[in-house]
């Protein structure tokens, strides 16, 4: 049987107050759409329809590289009207899971349960029950069982006292939406095609409601204003740590953690407070980081040390390297085995050989650094002409002196020393000593100038 996903995605998200479309909000640094979908890609569904109404061509944009179908929403009179105009392409057979867009946090275990509860009724759902369930539909039932779902602003004073709510999920037949949703009538408190009248009209059929509640109450939780963004994000943010803790990282404090992507972690892994990971990074066993760290798109492997605030992006480093603290790695950094990169040093798309080292204030940029040299305090690659870039080459070995400025095309050989102070236009030979700087000039007994009295 043919699995579908629908995506509601085309309300205008008022309530964020921004210009850009709700669902493409960012929650953990994908946009709350993207979470939806992927979770969709889990489940493995033959078609993902995404319902687009407002910010349409920016939300499409965004997930151009899915393999997501579009419907448009021009007016958005409901969600049960919103679902009708995805029937001109939903397959007469199978069943569709109906999700919302601004629901980011939906796991596939939920959706897996749901679809589990209403493949043999036909249609089931989602719901929660909590202590105030003001604002949401109410789940109606009579013997246990579900009758209807009475909007929040439909509902009289006793369906009001109902705790159980309808989160917007749903798993439907999809003869069954073929059948009911032209029925929809907008005779209701808010004049709109309301999705939740298919739960009377199953009743009406004779068919049985199913419903699931979600593991945790995070999943089901929606974004309207940015209130609610920052509070799920945190929620979100808990989780995860968890979840890493639970897989054996060493997460100093987890509510000042913040994964926004992937983490694949060794063992005995250690994480300092106030860390940010960005898109997908993997941390080799006893990889330690210390405070205020962001790293995006970086590998390191065992034993590497990171101190506080250092920032790494598309960078790749080695087993028990030393950085920091205040090191940044720009993208094509790649640092081999125990290379120790000190406060204020950049490197960018620059290979560094095991070994080397590089302690204090520097910039390395589009050069190949072999092993065991030492890159003296103050060091700069010039490796911009205005025009274009070019490479500096070190051998193995290599000591350059402190303050030096290698303006490449350069290349300094292996066992060459270079003196503090030097401007490098030219090749150093292997093992040869090049110095670079004017005489020292100097006076005796000079006596400096004297301020004048008035
Ligand atoms: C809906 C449910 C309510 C449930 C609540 C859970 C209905 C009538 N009510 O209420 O029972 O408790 O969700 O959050 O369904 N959308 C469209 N096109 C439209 C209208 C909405 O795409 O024409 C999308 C929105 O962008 C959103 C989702 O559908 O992603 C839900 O819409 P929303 O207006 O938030 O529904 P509620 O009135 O809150
Ligand atoms: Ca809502």
């Amino acid at each position: 049987m043919s699995t579908n996903v629908i995506i509601l995605a085309a309300g205008k998200g008022t309530r964020m107050r921004s210009s850009l479309p709700k669902v493409l909000q960012p929650l953990a640094g994908r946009p709350l759409l993207g979470h939806v979908i992927e979770t969709a890609k889990k489940l493995n569904a033959d078609n993902i329809i995404t319902i687009f109404g407002h910010g349409g061509e920016l939300v499409q944009q965004a997930f151009a590289a899915e393999n997501v179908q579009w419907v448009e929403q021009t007016e958005q009179l409901g969600t049960g009207h919103a679902v009708k105009v995805t029937l001109p392409v939903l397959p007469a057979d199978g069943i569709s899971l109906i999700l919302s867009g601004d629901v980011p946090c939906i796991t596939q275990d939920t959706l897996k349960k749901l679809l589990d509860a209403s493949t043999s009724t036909g249609i089931g759902l989602v719901t929660l029950t909590v202590a105030d369930a003001t604002g949401y539909g109410r789940i109606v039932r009579e013997n246990g069982k579900i009758q209807a779902i009475v909007e929040h602003k439909d509902a009289s004073e006793e369906q009001r006292k109902i705790k159980e709510f309808n989160t917007g999920i749903y798993a439907v037949s999809n003869a069954k939406l073929h059948q009911w949703l032209p029925q929809l009538s907008n005779n209701n408190a808010q004049g709109e095609y309301y999705l939740t009248d298919i739960v009377a009209m199953a009743i009406a059929d004779g068919l049985e409601v199913a419903s699931v509640e979600p593991e945790r109450a995070f999943e089901v939780e929606g974004v309207n204003d940015r209130i609610q963004l920052a509070a799920l994000e945190r929620e979100f943010q808990q989780y995860q740590a968890k979840q890493l803790m639970q897989q054996g990282v060493h997460l100093i404090d987890p509510s000042r953690f913040d994964l926004r992507g992937k983490l694949n972690a060794g063992s005995d892994v250690r994480i300092d407070i106030n860390v940010i990971i960005e898109g997908e990074c993997t941390f080799g066993n006893n990889v330690e980081i210390g405070a205020g760290c962001i790293i995006k798109n970086t590998d390191i492997a065992a034993g590497t040390k990171v101190q506080p605030y250092s920032v790494f992006e598309n960078a790749v480093i080695g087993s028990d390297v030393q950085i920091g603290p205040f090191a940044r790695l720009r993208p094509g950094a790649k640092l081999a085995d125990e290379v120790h990169i000190g406060n204020f040093v950049e490197v960018k798309n620059t290979h560094i050989g095991t070994g080397s080292k590089a302690n204090h204030f520097a910039y390395l940029g589009d050069a190949e650094i072999g092993a065991g040299s030492n890159i003296g305090a103050g060091t700069i690659t010039c490796n911009y002409d205005g025009a274009n870039k070019h490479k500096t080459i070190i051998g193995d070995n290599v000591f350059i002196g402190t303050n030096n400025s290698l303006v490449a095309p350069v290349r300094i050989g292996n066992g060459a020393t270079t003196g503090a102070g030097s401007t490098i236009t030219r090749d150093v030979a292997d093992h040869s000593l090049a110095v670079e700087r004017s005489k020292q000039f100097e006076k005796e007994n000079y006596q400096r100038p004297q301020k004048i009295k008035k």
